[in-house]
């Protein structure tokens, strides 16, 4: 992916995203960036468990939004949630720092700052119930150990941009690394995504999507 001009763009809920032009793909639903996470990752995804300590693992940090959601979802059903979020292309800081600076509310501020500045690789505690962690690099080439995450946060850029993001190879991948009973939860909701997941082993259920999108894509490992 070489890289592309990315400009931060508001969308319709108020909350902002980043807006590349020349593919004409943003990092989130123009509907609603904020409302769309909400719904996709934390009330379809982390609240179908009730376990109290969960592993989470989210494809693409981009601009932090799902880590932050879900940090403040952890503190306030106070459950214990270790984060890896993998980024093959991380912002640049002046980028991060306009996005950010969106967050009115002083402590999100700093939350997501933090969330930035953070060193690639190593983990952090971040409060007693987050620890989080960022790996740089590409999901093809990354390796973790099999079974061991609850969640998966399948959050890449769509199939028409990336094809390669959406192949049976790395949803295989996926599925080695969820332990059973885990879940992994998508925005998109295209039939040959669906098909695929099937056919390397998950239970693939369409489900009501975020405001503006009909549907998405919630995948057990059963
Ligand atoms: C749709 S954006 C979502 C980002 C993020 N979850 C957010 O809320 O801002 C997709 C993200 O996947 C990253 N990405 C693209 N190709 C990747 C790859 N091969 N491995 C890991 N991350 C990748 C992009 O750089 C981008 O940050």
């Amino acid at each position: 992916m070489k890289d592309f001009e990315k400009l931060v763009r508001q969308t319709s809920d108020g909350s902002y995203t980043i807006f590349i032009p020349e593919l004409d793909e943003n990092y989130h639903s123009f509907h609603g960036a904020i409302q769309e996470s909400q719904h996709v990752f934390i009330n379809q995804g982390l609240n179908q468990f009730e376990n109290l300590l969960l592993d989470v693992f989210e494809v693409g940090f981009g601009t932090g939004l799902n880590a932050f959601l879900t940090y403040r979802e952890v503190e306030r059903k106070c459950i214990n949630i270790n984060y890896t979020s993998i980024e093959a292309y991380p912002l640049d800081s002046k980028l991060v720092d306009t996005y950010i600076s969106n967050f009115e509310n002083q402590d999100d501020f700093e939350l997501l700052k933090k969330m930035h500045l953070a060193e690639w690789g190593s983990g952090i505690q971040f409060s007693e119930n987050f620890k989080f962690r960022k790996v740089n690099s590409k999901l093809e080439l990354s390796e973790f150990s099999k079974e061991s995450f609850d969640i998966i946060y399948y959050d890449a850029f769509g199939p028409r941009v990336q094809p390669e993001m959406w192949t049976c190879g790395l949803f295989s991948k996926m599925f080695e690394i969820l332990r059973e009973n885990g879940l992994l939860v998508t925005y998109c909701a295209k039939g040959q995504v669906k098909r695929d997941l099937r056919k390397v082993g998950f239970e693939v259920e369409t489900c009501q999507g975020p405001p503006g999108k009909r549907e998405m894509i919630r995948a057990w490992k059963r």
